[in-house]
């Protein structure tokens, strides 16, 4: 005997599940029944099971299957399959899987895999699924498929073939593509059997202590990134402008003064001056502070193209013996030699120049032109050097380097000469933003930031990617100090131990799962929150009280665990004396940041990095 409304939810299953092949949800159940929550549908499903009107599937208790289905087979599970980024193919497991032979066709061999992540929900695929592949290695456009790229990465996705190359599409709108010029099918999805147990835990993770919005209006997918001073030198992760705009423009007002504690290169900075708000910027690299400054000086284009002029002519007559070669270690490995003597000109013929603002702003394009010119990759954050025919064939043109830069520049300077604000400040603090840098407490009516992701050695090397430009603008007395960058930043030491006091159970068990795996990674990540900490409690101790702090922050994957890092702000912080009003979640159309990195430095160790990032907003109470 069932109660009516057991029936009306074995009714629901059945019908679904003709329409289908594969069960609802737990979520489905308790959505078309208006349920209080997950839990209920499973006590449903339990009650239905105990009568025997649903099957329990073998090895896979809270599987189900309507009873009816009669001749059975037993299926090997072979291992996970990533739904989201792809992991390395296909382990084995001795576990098998019994499924009705009618339900997945009578032709050929069958496989079975858990799915792990979530890039497939809009096919129904949920984490902790097992879908049932059927082996082939070729498939039709829009089949979902098991597709091994990279050597030996696999991942579940729809193929598409697109002129010349494949694209591996996830059924989840927050993710991205993947193209390869060539994939390796190794089975096309034939049946999906829910686990229902795995999704009594998502259920339970929805219950979380805080909620992400994805939000599509963040995206600014497409949109201008570089006007005004934003584009006149790249670095590793800015801010999208229109981000720190919006973000300037919900959380505070005209006149407010701001801060944004890892500055960079100082985009929100422009922005504030932009739209009438004084800024304080720190940062703890010194080629960010001088970029912050180029950028948030207004100059008289006019009297910048003067001497820009001046400037051209100068440069030609300074001969060879009146120039003076920067004294760095390794100099002559990533600059020819020819090179080496058109920078030292170039950048003689800037230092003469006495407005100090307008040396400065031409000093920035001197510094992409080192880059530039120099024996790296310019498309890497670190500092990579081209090889073999590449760099033998490398013949940069300094001067024309230089002047197509300027040229931009001046025209971006033009812009924000004309609409920056002249009654808005900006302050720069080469500083520590986990200590007091002077700026006193409850005095900040907004703090905007975006916080490293991670350590530098291991993610983002701000140092490495400012180094040759530091040694070669004498941002150091002994420039070869400049090496030692991405060791003071964020997490650039590991902690000796793993032994903390951190309230962040988030952060615990990342921790756990990472040391499992790796001791010296779960080190990195713990220095980096450990430093993250009081950098919270720096931006609590100068805000006023009531005002927000926004923290545009990615949740990075260390040996395939996803740190959480925006819930981990937020526990921190509330401890701290924030509340978390919001996490908004956005994709990253345009940020300059790898999609891929390698932290080990071993070529084709590839870790995946990230593709969305998070905005915690927070208020101190
Ligand atoms: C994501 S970047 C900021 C980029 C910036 N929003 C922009 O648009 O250019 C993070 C910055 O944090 C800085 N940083 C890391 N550790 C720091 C610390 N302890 N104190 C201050 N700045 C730090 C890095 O040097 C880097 O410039």
């Amino acid at each position: 005997m069932i109660t009516k409304k057991q029936t009306q939810v074995l009714d629901f299953i059945k019908t679904y599940m003709a329409k289908h092949s594969y069960a609802p949800s737990l979520e489905e159940i308790k959505q078309k029944f208006k349920l209080a929550s997950v839990s209920t549908s499973h006590y449903y499903i339990s009650k239905l099971q105990d009568a025997g009107f649903l099957n329990k599937e073998h090895n896979q208790p809270r599987a189900v299957s309507a009873v009816g289905a009669k001749q059975m087979i037993e299926v090997p599970i072979l291992g996970a399959i990533a739904a989201g980024q792809p992991i390395e193919a296909i382990e084995i497991s001795n576990e098998t899987i019994t499924i009705a032979k009618d339900e997945i066709g009578k032709q050929g061999k069958h496989y079975t895999l858990r799915v792990q992540g979530s890039s497939m929900i809009d096919e129904g695929i949920f984490d902790g699924d097992i879908v049932v592949i059927r082996k082939q290695d070729v498939a039709e456009n829009g089949q979902t498929v098991v597709a091994v790229i990279d050597d030996n990465q696999a991942t579940l996705k729809k193929l598409y073939r697109e002129s010349g190359r494949f694209r591996l599409q996830p059924a989840n709108p927050t993710l991205f593509p993947i193209y390869r010029d060539e994939v390796e099918v190794r089975g096309v999805v034939v049946k999906i059997v829910r686990n229902l147990e795995s999704q009594l835990d998502q259920g339970q993770s929805r219950d979380e202590k805080y909620i992400r919005k994805i939000d599509y209006s963040w995206d600014y997918r497409g949109e201008k990134t570089k006007s005004h001073t934003h584009g006149i030198h790249t670095y590793p992760a800015m801010f999208i402008p229109q981000v720190a705009r919006r973000l300037l423009e919900t959380y505070s007002k005209e006149g407010d003064i701001i801060c944004d504690i890892f500055c960079g290169s100082g985009s929100a900075l422009v922005e504030s001056r932009l739209i009438g708000r004084n800024a304080y910027g720190i940062d703890l690299n010194p080629l960010a502070i001088f970029l912050a400054k180029a950028k948030t000086t207004p100059i008289n284009p006019q009297k910048l193209m003067n001497e820009y002029t001046a400037l051209l002519d100068r440069v030609e007559k300074i001969k060879d013996n009146k120039i003076q070669i920067p004294d760095f270690k390794n100099i002559d490995f990533w600059f020819k030699e020819k090179i080496i003597i058109k920078l030292a000109k170039l950048k003689k013929a800037i230092r003469e120049i006495e407005n100090e603002a307008i040396q400065n702003f031409l000093m920035v394009a001197f510094s992409e032109t080192v880059r530039y010119s120099s024996n790296t990759k310019t498309g890497e954050f670190k500092l990579v050097r081209v090889k073999g025919d590449k760099l033998e064939k490398h013949d940069p043109d300094v001067m024309g380097i230089f002047r197509k830069n300027t040229e931009k520049n001046i025209t971006g300077m033009t812009d924000f000469h004309k609409d920056a604000r002249k009654d808005s400040w900006t302050k720069i603090i080469f500083g520590d933003s986990s200590k007091d840098n002077g700026i006193k407490a409850n005095s900040i009516d907004c703090i905007i930031t975006s916080p490293p992701y991670g350590d530098s050695r291991t993610t983002v090397a701000y140092g490495q990617f400012s180094r040759l430009s530091a040694q070669w603008i004498d941002m150091f007395e002994n420039p070869n100090d400049a090496s030692g960058v991405d060791n003071e930043l964020l997490g650039g030491r590991a902690t000796k131990h793993l032994i903390h006091t951190l309230s962040s159970d988030y952060l615990k068990e990342s921790l756990g799962k990472i040391a499992k795996q790796d001791e010296a990674r779960a080190k990195d990540v713990l220095s980096f929150n450990i430093g993250l900490n009081e950098c919270l409690k720096q931006a609590h101790r100068i805000l006023k009280p009531k005002k927000y702090f926004c923290l545009v922050i990615g949740n990075r994957l260390v040996k395939q665990v996803r740190i959480p890092t925006d819930f981990i702000i937020a526990e921190l912080a509330e401890k701290i004396g924030f509340t978390c009003e919001d996490i908004i979640v956005r994709n990253i159309p345009g940020k300059r940041m790898p999609i891929k990195n390698s932290p080990t430095n071993i070529v084709g160790a590839l870790e995946e990095t990230m593709n969305k990032e998070s905005i915690v907003v927070l208020r101190k109470n």
